[in-house]
Parts: structure tokens; sequence; C-alpha cells
């Protein structure tokens, strides 16, 4: 099966957790884009989403499902998104799609995160990934170093030549040669350094369940 395949069958595995009747929290990514085209089709039984990006919103809109405001609505059932990495207690890497900052947000919102990941995001310690963090510009350099200082080289995401510019208006650090051990700690410190506005470790958001697609189907793993 190649990895798209595996994507739509995690995808469509995911139905099971909307709740009929309640909003579904939707987070960004291939992987999400597949569930959302699955969602499609019972988009009746439910009233809408809330959207972690202005990318999934507008896919969730083409397809005729109502997406509302986080603020304008209560907490959500589930909350439904891909991941960059997820280790074996589903403490995660997320942000490669840069909407890291929102996709917290809808989590910290949501009673149950459902992680929806093709087998090659599986690792043993997290820090494989280039580590995604969401930092204010005028704060990047301090950054950089804080990072350095902890073994990690940190590069600001470029996009067509400039600093890619997420939907929040800031800027992205991708962060490599760090090993999380302690993901907890880890994001519990970084997430205080002046001018992060989120680290893209999710272990105080992490998942409560991980479909995971795999040459022998979906794999369900609770944590
Ligand atoms: C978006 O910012 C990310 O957190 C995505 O959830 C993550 O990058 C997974 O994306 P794919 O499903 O495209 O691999």
């Amino acid at each position: 099966m190649t990895q798209d395949e595996l994507k739509a069958l995690v995808g469509q595995a995911a139905l099971q957790y909307v709740v009929p009747g309640e909003i579904v929290g939707v987070g960004t990514g291939s992987t999400v884009n597949k569930f959302i085209e699955a969602l499609a089709g019972i988009k009746d039984s439910i009233p809408g989403a809330v959207s972690s990006s202005n990318a999934s919103t507008q896919r969730l809109l083409a397809l005729g499902i109502r997406v509302f405001d986080a603020g304008e609505v209560g907490e959500l059932a589930v909350y439904i998104d891909g991941a960059d990495e997820i280790d074996g207690r589903g403490y995660m890497v997320k942000g490669g799609g840069a909407a890291l900052t929102r996709e917290k947000i809808v989590a910290a919102q949501s009673r149950r995160f459902v992680c929806i990941a093709d087998d090659s995001k599986r690792v043993e310690v997290l820090g494989r990934f280039p580590l995604p963090v969401e930092v204010i510009p005028m704060a990047t350099q301090r950054i950089v170093r804080q990072f350095q200082a902890m073994g990690g080289t940190a590069k600001v995401r470029i996009k067509d030549g400039q600093p890619l510019v997420t939907d929040n208006g800031q800027h992205i650090l991708d962060v490599t040669g760090l090993r999380i051990r302690e993901p907890l700690a880890f994001e519990t410190e970084v997430n205080q350094w002046p001018g992060v506005l989120t680290v893209g470790v999710f272990a105080h958001q992490k998942a409560a369940v991980c479909l995971l697609g795999t040459a022998a189907g979906v794999q369900t793993v609770s944590y």
C-alpha cells in the first residue's frame, strides 16, 4: 500500500470517533485532508467542525461542512489530527504544516485527541523529525541560541525565499539534533521561553488513541 493509501485508510477509520450531533475538532495536513474527505460523507450527522488552520477551514467549507470559531463553542468531544512523530506513550511532534499553535488550542479544547498517521511516524524517541517551534520574530536569535545550548540547531523555515509566515503572523523555527526523552518537561520548559508561541511537542495534549496505518491494516493503539 502506498503512503497515500495508508493515509486514506486511517482518515476513513477516524469516522468511528466522530460523535453524531457533536462538533468535531479538525487538524491540519495531508492525512487530515483524507479525513475531511471522509467526513463530507457523514456531514449531515454533525453540526460542523472547529478547524485548526485556514487551509483546513477552506477544505471543510468547500465540502459543505460548517466551521465554528473555537471561541463560540464549548468543549469538543474529539479532536482528530495527524502527527509528524508519535512515540509509544502517545507523545507527538507536530507542526510540519506550520499549524501547531491552533492545533494545540483545539486539542486542548477537546476531551480526546485521536491521532491518525501512517506507521512511518512511529518513533522510539521524539526528535528525528525537525521540531517545529512557532516564535515571535523579534525573539528568534535568542531562541536559536537557547536551542544551541541544548545541542540543537534551529533554522527559520523559509517559503518562496522568505521566512514562512504562519496563520498567526509569526515565524517557524525547525530544530534538529534533539533527542526528547522527557516530552512533558521539555514542552513545559521551552514553552516558557519569552517569544516562543508554541513548541511542537504535544505532551500535555497527547494522543488518547492513535490509528496507525500499516500494511496489515489499521492498528488502534490506546495510551
Ligand atoms: C500540521 O501543522 C502538522 O501538525 C500535521 O499534523 C503534521 O505535520 C502531519 O501532517 P501529514 O499528515 O501531512 O503528515
